[in-house]
């Protein structure tokens, strides 16, 4: 497999033209927040809005027709990036929004596999971030079911060795991180997912910080719903999309009502289209879904699976260079076994955000704090963390100066 070209792929993203603090360049160590975006991304949301501008499944005039066939056409290669059917592949504004949608599906019904009561059970990680965890709080709290959650282990693994108690009859939905935005482990899902097949719960899966980093097909992996949003994976912001099996969007609910996604209206009631347009409604973001097509169709040609050998390589590498870092101390594996491009870090006697401003000195863009994963600090004993998180437009003169930026606080602030 040939390695990227990563000076080469950079020209492709205009930020890097940036000169940061103290005339040093961009080191950007901060994708698992957001991407960056290549050109490709940015005049593909130019042109739409240049040229095919128009409300999609509306009018009957050209652009109308240009615009649906583009936001349509961007469903499309949504669909075959994970391996779905185009009519399973719903548009939100992002994948917090995927995420609330299927959690409030699951009390927003009375009956069959939507329905939760008293003595059901939801559960989830403790490795979840916000977005993943809130929702079905939420939704335990309007049911009257009880949300349960997989330990983590002091390495940064999910805890399975309970799984067969964790998951049991009483359990409807495992909903789980496929990576950890914190620790970069990425989870076990075919123990998990059998697991919750044979007890009949549906599982959906929170791929964040998966989707954008390596190869994913919804029906290798065996989920029922899975959730991503564009902004980091090289797209815009104020896209996300959710997945579902067809025969589960058809049973589920909508969540938001009005134009597109009914099939008849009446001043007494209405009737919905079918899956995906019932769950799309209003005008959509059309520039940002063609945006995030482009975005797909620009790490396509990369390939998948370079950019995660890509990835794996810079993460070893970071890996043996911080552990050499006496006061240094990485939560999540050490090694590469079922890891991604994640580092989280603390530096003894220095607070994160104190890192975080001394690293930005020297054009070092990490994010400090607890990372929208609070109980996960909890769980650590720490405030919050240093995360440095990579990307295929990342290499290893960026790890060296991530090294030399921690070094350099240490001794700015006289700790080593
Ligand atoms: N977007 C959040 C992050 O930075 C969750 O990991």
């Amino acid at each position: 497999m040939t390695l990227l070209d990563v000076a080469a792929l950079k020209r492709d993203f205009p930020i890097f033209h940036k000169e940061m603090r103290n005339g040093s360049r961009l080191i950007y160590l901060d994708s698992g927040a957001t991407s960056q975006k290549p050109q490709q991304v940015l005049d593909a949301e130019r042109d739409f809005y240049t040229r095919h501008n128009a409300a999609v499944h509306r009018g009957s005039h050209l652009l109308a027709e240009e615009a649906s066939a583009a936001y349509e056409g961007a469903r499309e290669s949504l669909a075959a990036f994970i391996g779905a059917q185009v009519d399973e592949l719903v548009f939100t504004k992002s994948a917090t929004e995927s995420l609330n949608l299927i959690a409030y599906s699951f009390s927003n019904t009375n009956s069959g596999r939507f329905a939760l009561a008293p003595g059901d059970e939801i559960l989830v990680s403790e490795m979840e971030h916000h977005a993943n965890l809130i929702p079905w709080q939420q939704l335990a709290k309007r049911s009257g079911a009880t949300l349960k959650w997989l330990q983590v282990t002091e390495d940064g693994r999910l805890d399975l060795s309970q799984l067969d108690l964790a998951i049991n009859n009483r359990t409807k939905i495992v909903a789980i991180t496929h990576q950890s935005n914190v620790l970069g482990t990425i989870n076990p899902l075919e123990e998990i997912v059998a697991r919750a097949h044979s007890v009949g719960a549906l599982v959906v899966l929170d791929a964040c910080q998966s989707a954008p980093h390596f190869t994913i097909n919804v029906q290798e992996l065996g989920v029922d719903f899975l959730a991503f949003s564009g902004h980091k994976a090289l797209g815009p912001t104020g896209i996300g999309i959710f997945w579902g099996r067809a025969e589960l969007l058809a049973e589920m609910e909508p969540f938001l009502y009005g134009g597109s996604m009914i099939e008849t209206v009446t001043m007494e009631s209405a009737t919905w289209a079918p899956a995906p347009r019932k769950f799309e409604a209003g005008v959509p973001n059309m520039a940002q879904a063609v945006g995030f097509a482009a975005a797909i169709d620009y790490l396509s040609k990369i390939g998948m699976d370079r950019i995660q050998s890509h990835e794996e390589e810079l993460t070893r590498y970071a890996l043996e260079q911080m552990q050499g870092i006496k006061g240094l101390r990485i939560f999540g594996p050490l090694d590469m076994h079922n890891r991604g491009g994640v580092i989280s870090f603390a530096l003894d006697q220095i607070h994160p955000h104190d890192a975080g401003q001394v690293l930005d000195q020297y054009g070092i863009a990490v994010r400090t704090g607890h990372h929208c994963a609070w109980p996960l600090m909890r769980k650590y004993g720490v405030a919050g963390t240093t995360r440095a998180s990579f990307y295929l437009y990342n290499d290893r003169s960026d790890v060296d100066a991530l090294i030399e930026g921690i070094l350099a606080t240490q001794k700015y602030f006289k700790v080593n």
